[in-house]
């Protein structure tokens, strides 16, 4: 069991910072992580559709014996992790938002959380949702920003493109009197530095990716499930194989690797 890979999952490659992070913290790990190429971009999806994807991912994960499942995606996070964690039964899933948010709640004197992320996450209102759950005076503030996505994914980052859209997204009256600013899509960690930077210390920006890994490692060692074996076996994933996606990827995952083609739909 403690030598069963940990599975991870996303709508593509933007899951594979949360990969990254984890594989920082726990490097005798196993990991099987599927990116839905296919079907992607989940921000732009309804609920069902985001369910049923992530319903037939987990049967797979659950298939290669994961010990644990991920979701790192928000997206599927906000809309599919009930469904996710009766499919798995006994297999421990986590998310990427309930690690952030108790971190935040923690972390802030004040209560004035901005929150941005794609059209699934945000109109599922789960930050604030779970953030009132643990701090029901906690004023949220939530926007979307879907051109961030396919804006990192095409590599505009630390130029002018990407400070003219990151710019007019955060300047919007929406997020005027944050205090605190939760980077709600796995693609972000990307730009955690380009957005510290357009506040200038004024805002405190919330590295997710660190936080979940941490939490996730935690808990893998409060129940036991840590691997101590010095050999590791990896394997990405892709339900629809481009170069370019082999690109981002290695970019996402700040490593070489080699995306395995598989279709879960046929
Ligand atoms: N991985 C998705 C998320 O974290 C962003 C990309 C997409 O919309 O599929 O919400």
């Amino acid at each position: 069991m403690k030598k069963s890979p940990i599975g991870i999952f996303d709508s593509g490659i933007g899951g594979l910072t949360i990969a990254h992070a984890l594989k920082e913290k726990l490097p005798n790990e196993n990991i099987i992580y599927f990116g839905d190429t296919e079907h992607l971009p989940y921000g732009e999806k309804s609920k069902t559709a985001i369910q049923n994807f992530s319903k037939k991912i987990t049967q797979f994960l659950l298939e290669k014996e994961c010990k644990t499942i991920i979701i790192a995606c928000n997206s599927a996070s906000s809309v599919a992790y009930k469904l996710v964690k009766e499919l798995a039964g006994n297999t421990p899933v986590f998310n990427v938002i309930n690690p952030v948010v108790a971190e935040v709640v923690k972390q802030c004197a004040e209560y004035n959380i901005g929150v941005i992320g794609t059209k699934a996450t945000i109109q599922s209102n789960i930050y604030e949702t779970e953030i009132k759950v643990l701090c029901n005076f906690a004023k949220v503030s939530s926007l979307a920003t879907p051109l961030l996505a396919p804006m990192i994914e095409e590599g505009f980052i630390n130029e002018d493109i990407s400070h003219t859209v990151i710019a007019n997204y955060l300047s919007n009256p929406k997020l005027a009197e944050i205090d605190h600013l939760i980077l709600a899509c796995t693609h972000y960690p990307l730009i955690h530095q380009e957005i510290k930077d357009y506040y200038k210390g004024k805002v405190n920006v919330i590295d997710s990716a660190n936080i979940v890994a941490k939490h996730i490692a935690k808990q893998l060692e409060k129940n036991n499930l840590l691997s101590n074996s010095n050999e590791t076996e990896h394997h990405f994933y892709v339900s629809n194989y481009t170069e370019s996606f082999e690109k981002s990827a290695k970019f996402f995952f700040q490593e070489d690797l080699k995306l395995e083609e598989v279709n879960l739909w046929d």
